[in-house]
This record gives structure tokens, sequence and C-alpha cells, in this order.
């Protein structure tokens, strides 16, 4: 189970103290599928990115089973148990897809078994396998291959940041369906997606919205989803586009 204690994160933007996170407290219980949600700038891929040891909270507590790790490096959660796909995946240069498998498994698995999480994520293994994780594989192709890696992690907490961004359509339900698998088979560990698709929001077993850096609804999707699709909700947005466009009209 994952704990954060009253975490906040400020930055110096200009001079100026900025507050990306507020005094945000919540917990990930194992054998749940979480799914953070909110509107963009709300400060989801911040929280991610604290969870994983990125970014160091300026204020409050990580827990993970009971241990504090707010002071551990990136490399210590994940042996931990803490594994992570970022919303723009991290290119490798010299390394080939096989031994990024290879490393997220932390065994000497085949060949052929890496080639599963590959085919897992919709990806032909054969034409992969042996491609470097550089700058010519497509951008969905390597939130792909990092979404496999993550699979053969197998963590006790699993973490991904908007894992639909720059997947097609058809690929998107082999996505659903990964989670689906992942979330039959969750045993004790945990499962975080950050996500604005209403059908990854409709896997979850409870749901996050975050906002202006702050937690402003957490429930079930039966709790949180009609009013996070009705218009109530959607209106002050819609309003404050009007008002940019106006803004920029009179510039
Ligand atoms: N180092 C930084 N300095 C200044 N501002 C920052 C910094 N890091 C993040 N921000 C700002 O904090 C806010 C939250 O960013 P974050 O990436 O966490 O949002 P998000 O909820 O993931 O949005 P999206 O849905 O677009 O991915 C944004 O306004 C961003 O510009
Ligand atoms: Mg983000």
């Amino acid at each position: 189970m994952l704990e954060l204690q009253n975490i906040s994160f400020q930055v110096d933007d200009e001079g100026q103290d900025k507050e990306i996170i507020r005094d945000i407290s919540l917990t990930i219980p194992d054998n749940k599928l979480v799914v953070i949600t909110g509107p963009n700038g709300g400060g989801k891929s911040t929280l991610a990115k604290i969870i994983a040891g990125i970014e160091k909270p300026t204020g409050g507590k990580i827990l993970f089973n009971g241990e504090d790790i707010t002071d551990l490096s990136i490399t210590d959660r994940a042996k931990k148990g803490i594994g992570f796909a970022f919303q723009q995946p991290v290119r490798f240069k010299g390394i080939q897809v096989f031994d990024l498998i290879k490393l997220a498994t932390g065994k000497n698995i085949s060949i052929a078994n890496a080639c599963n999480y590959l085919a897992e994520v919709g990806l032909c293994a054969r034409d992969y396998i042996n491609r470097e994780v550089n700058s010519s594989l497509s951008g969905g192709e390597l939130k792909r291959i990092e979404i496999a890696t993550v699979l053969a992690k197998a963590s006790k907490l699993s973490v991904f940041d908007e894992p639909e961004a720059g997947i097609d359509l058809w690929s998107f339900q082999n996505l659903i369906e990964v989670f689906q698998r992942m979330r039959k088979d969750i045993g004790d560990s945990s499962i975080l997606i950050i996500s604005h698709q209403e059908r990854i929001l409709n896997i979850a077993d409870e749901i996050i919205v975050l906002k202006n850096g702050q937690l402003v609804k957490r429930g079930t999707k039966d709790e949180v989803l009609p009013e996070l699709m009705g218009t109530t909700s959607a209106m002050p947005e819609c309003r404050k586009i009007e008002q940019v466009r106006e803004a920029n009209q009179n510039a």
C-alpha cells in the first residue's frame, strides 16, 4: 500500500513560489486499480514523479508498505517494487528492446520470453526485439515498449502516466485489455493509472480527481464519473476557453 501524507510541491517560478501540489493525502491500497484524472496542468504528472522519486516533495511523507520512502532515490524505490511508465517515454541509445525487457524482469530471460511481453502490447515481436530504443521508433511504438517493460517488471505498484497518449485506436482497445488482465492478476499489488480516457476510468476500482494541485474528489466510478462527465463540471472550463479566446482577440 502506498500512502501520501500531506504532500506539497513548490517550485521557484521567476522568483515567486509556485505551489504545484497542495497538501495531498491519499492511499493507493493493495489489490486495487486506481485512476487519477483531472484538467491539464492539475498536477497529475508531478504527483506521479513524486511517487517515483524523480521530484522530491517540499512537504509531507511517502510511505510504501509502512516504510518511509520519502528520501529514497528512484533506483531504491524501483528495488522496493515501484514501476513507472512516463507520459513521455525515455529513449535509451545503444540499448536494444530485448535488453530493456531483460533488465526490467531482472532475470536472464530468453528472447522468446521477452517477445511475449511485446505481443501483450500488440507489437510484432520479431520486428522490434533487436531494435535500438532510439528516436527511430515512433512515439506510439516507444510508448508500447515502455508499457511492455512495466509489465515485465511485475512491480508491487505499477504507475502509468497517460498510457493512451499517442496510441492509435486499435491499440487503445488492446491497451484496455492489457489493463484488464493486469487487474485480474493483481494479487496483493496495485496499479495507478493517470488518464483522461473514459474507458480507462471505467475499469477503475477508484477514481481520484486532481485540480489545481488539490485532491477534489475520490470515490468509486459510480460516485465520480457522472459528475465528471456531466455538464456542471464542464461549464466553468468552457467559460474559461471563451475568456481566453476573447483575450486573444483583444490582444
Ligand atoms: N519545474 C516546474 N516549474 C514551473 N512550473 C512547473 C514545473 N513542473 C510543473 N510545473 C507546472 O505545474 C503544473 C502541473 O503540471 P503537471 O505536468 O503535473 O500537470 P498534469 O496534471 O500532468 O497535466 P496534463 O494533463 O497536461 O498532463 C503545470 O501548470 C506545469 O506547467
Ligand atoms: Mg501529465
